[in-house]
């Protein structure tokens, strides 16, 4: 589900359920079997394996860290031999000239020159590029929104918008966006180099072009931008990816939020009731009252503008992002690249909202790995597809071509800008299937498989009921869904030569999440799964250099906990076994665990501290009540959102 300005409703309504996850052990044994046993409502045979098991110390898993116990506490936490450093908070510095982080002088052009709040994707590209460094590198990073109300002292969530001052407003939007920022490993620490070449902020004010077949479209004109093919900003960054070329791929979710207005002035109302327009979240900073492009009504088109997948180039400061439409727009979770065998690239990207699909993009042209500045345009041209899944554990990539079955003139679509700008409405026509929120999605480089996390979905119904898009069907197969699960793809030629290029591929359930101990749940994990190693909620997904699954959570402690971040085997007799390696503070989610290209660093990113109470996990109105000041636990301080480093003792490789 997006995280936009407050964490989500808390998942309520549960329904019986009978599958086993011990079945999981079963040789040979299909685990889309156990969906088709969900959708039947059918219990399964079981293997007589007890919860019990996973109290044994030999366990099947690779990972041999400790595992952590469940707390949720004011600080965070990480396995004995492991070293925990935060290498970058909110208002850090990240130029030689940046202002000192201070509240009481916060504006704009101070938070333009430092880290941002809610630091959310995370990657580490070496440097120099094309190197194997593991000491040296740029950290490129999302900052996917902002609280007003838990940034500054003495406003709620209620008055913020008319106590904060216009500088302070102009301060939470300029504290959004990306952050580039060079670091060096000195001995045992990480350190930020703050004269590097690279060091860059990107925010809602910096210039941008827009590219692929929507550019220079009617509907994208403004007053400022007569052509159609400037934006100002990048809003709502979330997750995304990094191109073979080494520039940033950033999705943006939901850059509706921060617009003011009344939305039912706009031209394409079936559009704006098909994004799923939040009347709650209008004008979410506050900023409508001083950029009047950020109204509906004064600037009817800006706000298609937004919601596109941008390609940033952290190797020139100078570079103007550009977002490209070919990708399409809806709310864009990520952007995860790999390259298919005959050198054309593939973008898997999610749409997190319930009952979205899953989009993968193929380019036209091969990529150029001698020639950086030829991949410029790369991603102009090409092909976007939509996923249906089939109960055989068949799925087909649908293409999405204006000409092309259904989207035709006839029915709305002329031209691929008609794809390009009412995405999710051409994919209802090809007939995708709609999934659980889906979040995470990464291709396994070893195993040439695809991951991909739904979050969860509360409204998902029983066959019979509501809308046929709304029941349950193979891939979903829990109504409602409140845990979430994990899908594994399979293009052919996997492992060595994975096609990702193919529209046929195969699948299969990986895990699906919830308390294996509850039969209500319906989740389907390792039988040793321990106590704490059962999740929900899986948002993003990554794979460590040793080919181990890594997933973080994003849901509200309706379970009694924390989020935090988990690792499991996606292969062997540890396949789909989950350990929990590191809890965050109170309120706060794990995002986008990365690795050095060695293994031996982990950078994640902690987002929104702080966001609900201590005492009873409701939702913080104002720092006074946030339910932490971590990292520097300071009077007088807020919670700040921060980057850390993880390292082992011994220098060894992560999880190992
Ligand atoms: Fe930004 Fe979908 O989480
Ligand atoms: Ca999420
Ligand atoms: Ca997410
Ligand atoms: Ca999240």
């Amino acid at each position: 589900m997006t995280d936009r300005l407050k964490t989500r409703a808390r998942p309520t309504r549960r329904q019986a359920m009978t599958t086993k996850y011990s079945d999981l052990l079963v040789e040979g044994y299909s685990r889309r079997t156990v969906l088709k046993g969900l959708l039947a409502g059918t219990a399964l045979a079981t293997s007589g394996l007890s919860f019990a098991a996973a109290a044994a110390s030999n366990s099947p898993s690779t990972l041999t860290f400790p595992e952590l116990s469940r707390i949720t506490d004011p600080a965070d936490h990480w396995p004995e031999g492991y070293r925990r450093q935060i290498l970058l908070r909110w208002g850090d510095p990240l130029f030689a000239d940046s202002p000192a982080f201070d509240l009481a002088t916060l504006d704009g052009d101070a938070a333009a020159r430092q880290f941002g709040y809610n630091n959310d994707f995370t990657a580490f590209l070496p440097l120099p590029w094309g190197s194997e460094s593991n000491d040296h590198g740029l950290l490129v990073v999302n900052h996917e929104y902002a609280a007003p109300y838990l940034m500054f002292p003495g406003v709620t969530d209620e008055d913020y918008k008319e106590k904060l001052s216009e500088a302070q407003i102009r301060a939470v939007a300029a504290s959004t966006g990306i952050s580039v920022v060079e670091v060096k490993r000195d001995g045992a620490e990480w350190k930020t180099v703050l004269d590097g070449q690279y060091n860059r902020r990107v925010h809602l004010f910096t210039e941008m072009t827009l590219s692929g077949p929507a550019a220079g479209d009617d509907r994208l004109k403004t007053s400022i931008d007569p052509t159609g093919t400037v934006v100002f900003g990048s809003i709502s960054n979330c997750s995304g990816g990094i191109t073979p070329w080494g520039t940033m791929l950033s999705g943006e979710e939901g850059g509706m939020d921060v617009f003011a207005g009344d939305y039912t002035k706009l031209a394409d109302q079936e559009l704006v009731e098909r994004q799923g327009w939040d009347e709650d979240e209008n004008d979410g900073y506050g900023l409508g009252k001083y950029e009047p492009r950020l109204n509906f009504e004064a600037e009817p088109n800006e706000w298609l503008k937004f919601d596109w997948v941008v390609e940033i180039d952290p190797f020139d400061p100078t570079a103007k992002p550009v977002k490209r439409t070919a990708l399409g727009r809806f709310t864009h979770e990520g952007a995860q690249v790999t390259t298919a065998p005959d050198g054309r690239i593939v973008i898997y990207m999610g749409d997190d909202d319930d009952f979205e699909y899953l989009y993968k993009f193929v380019t036209r042209d091969v990529w150029n790995p001698t020639d950086r500045a030829a991949n410029k345009d790369l991603l102009d041209n090409g092909t976007l597809y939509v996923a249906r899944f089939d109960a055989d554990g068949t799925m087909t990539w649908l293409p999405l071509v204006a000409g092309e079955g259904p989207l035709t003139a006839a029915n709305g679509y002329h031209t691929q800008a008609d794809v390009a700008l009412r995405t999710r409405m051409a994919a209802d026509l090809v007939g995708a299937t709609p999934m659980d929120a889906p979040e995470g999605f990464t291709p396994h480089p070893k195993t040439g498989r695809i991951y991909v996390a739904m979050t969860e979905n509360e409204d998902r119904l029983p066959k019979g009921e509501g809308d046929a898009r709304e029941q349950v069907n193979a891939a979903n197969p829990r109504s409602p869904n409140p845990d979430g699960h994990l899908l594994e793809l399979s293009p052919p030629g996997a492992p060595d030569a994975a096609d990702h290029a193919a529209t046929n591929y195969t699948w299969d359930a990986f895990l699906l999440c919830g308390d294996p101990k509850d039969a209500a749940s319906g989740a389907f994990v390792h039988p040793e799964t321990s106590e704490n190693g059962w999740f929900t909620d899986p948002d993003n997904l990554a794979v460590d250099p040793a080919g181990r699954l890594w997933v973080t959570t994003d849901g509200p402690p309706d379970a009694g906990f924390n989020d935090a971040l988990y690792a499991m085997d996606t292969e062997g007799p540890g396949k789909a076994l989950p350990k929990l390696f590191y809890l965050p503070p109170v309120g706060s989610e794990v995002c986008s665990p990365t690795f050095t290209p060695g293994g031996k660093t982990m950078f994640i990113s902690i987002q929104h501290p702080g966001e609900l109470r201590l005492e009873d996990g409701e939702d913080a109105t104002s720092m006074a009540d946030a339910g932490t000041t971590w990292p520097d636990f300071k009077d007088g301080m807020p919670a700040r959102p921060s980057l850390v480093v993880l390292v082992r003792e011994d220098g060894g490789e992560i999880g190992s």
